[in-house]
């Protein structure tokens, strides 16, 4: 699975940093995706498309890679000064620390391209999914309730923490589902469920860890929705009220896998990912939590 996720990479990163591209900008470009994080998202796609069927593996590796691909962009943007102001993410300089600022915010613009481009050329043997894809991935990160709303809400003066949640993180994660479903050959409807209890479990974890785990091993700093005081889920249920959404959550997307063929691995990839998901130092409190 990683191998396609690496192999969709390279070949993007290829295209956009050919002879004549800028250096520096294409040293940011990769810079900001190799090593990779979790690579959450694009391994669900790949993962529902199999459940699918996977009839349209080309198809299934483009979207994958724009996700990914967009996901990167998210977070080159999210640690800008103007934003969180963070200076490690994956245990590097954030790219504006390592390359500057401009070259941080084009580097997010060129990735965001490159995600669409990358459908568009590597579907040329599927064209009638070209379209279904880009308007699912398009509505995942764009407007009205995708990535970029999501990081809009900060922005305003009163902020609902699971509209805000829901855009920042959980769309782009049924963004992924959906698409590998299309890209499978099954119904996209049947896999939202999935998409909006996962994205809603991971940013719950991740507001856990933000409070609660050590910037070493996440690799970026922890402390930051205090600092920037945003809204996040420990400041509103605390510490075992969102691990007990954590659990809801997780339990929740296992429900929501339809019959498939690999219905129980993927039940497996999600209690693996939940298992992840738990801040070390809080594990204890997990089985507190669901002993009361
Ligand atoms: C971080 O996402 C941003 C959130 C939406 C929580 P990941 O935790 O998936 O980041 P990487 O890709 O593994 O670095
Ligand atoms: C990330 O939200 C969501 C994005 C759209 C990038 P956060 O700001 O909480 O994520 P981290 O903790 O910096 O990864
Ligand atoms: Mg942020
Ligand atoms: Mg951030």
């Amino acid at each position: 699975m990683s191998d396609r996720i690496n192999q969709g990479l390279e070949k993007a990163i290829t295209y956009a940093t050919a002879n004549g591209c800028p250096p520096k900008i294409a040293e940011a470009i990769r810079y900001a995706i190799f090593p990779g994080g979790a690579r959450i998202r694009p391994r669900l796609c790949l993962a529902i498309a199999g459940a699918c069927g996977d009839a349209n593996p080309h198809a299934t590796n483009a979207a994958a890679t724009a996700i990914e691909l967009l996901h990167c962009a998210s977070l080159i943007h999210d640690d800008m000064p103007c934003f969180d102001n963070a200076e490690i993410r994956r245990g590097k300089p954030t790219v504006h620390m390592a390359f500057s600022e401009p070259l941080a915010l084009l580097t997010g613009d060129g990735l965001i391209v490159l995600a669409f481009e990358t459908i568009a050329r590597e579907c040329v043997s599927s064209p009638h999914l070209i379209a279904p894809l880009i308007t699912t991935i398009s509505k995942a990160v764009g407007m009205p309730y995708g990535l970029v709303a999501g990081q809009a809400w900060e922005s305003e003066p009163k902020i609902d923490l699971d509209q805000y949640h829901r855009a920042k993180t959980a769309s782009l994660f049924t963004g992924a589902v959906s698409a590998g479903a299309i890209s499978g050959g099954g119904d996209p409807l049947q896999w939202q469920g999935l998409g909006n209890a996962l994205g809603a479990a991971y940013q719950i974890a991740d507001d856990l860890y933000d409070y609660a785990g050590s910037s070493e091993k996440m690799g970026k700093p922890c402390g930051q929705d205090g600092t920037n005081n945003r809204p996040n889920s420990v400041e509103v249920y605390g510490i075992e009220g969102s691990l007990e959404q954590l659990a809801v959550k997780v339990d929740e997307a296992a429900r929501c896998i339809p019959d498939c063929q690999g219905g129980d691995a993927l039940r497996k990839l999600i209690r693996n990912e939940a298992n992840r998901l738990v801040p070390e130092g809080l594990i204890d409190k997990t089985r507190t939590t669901s002993a009361a």
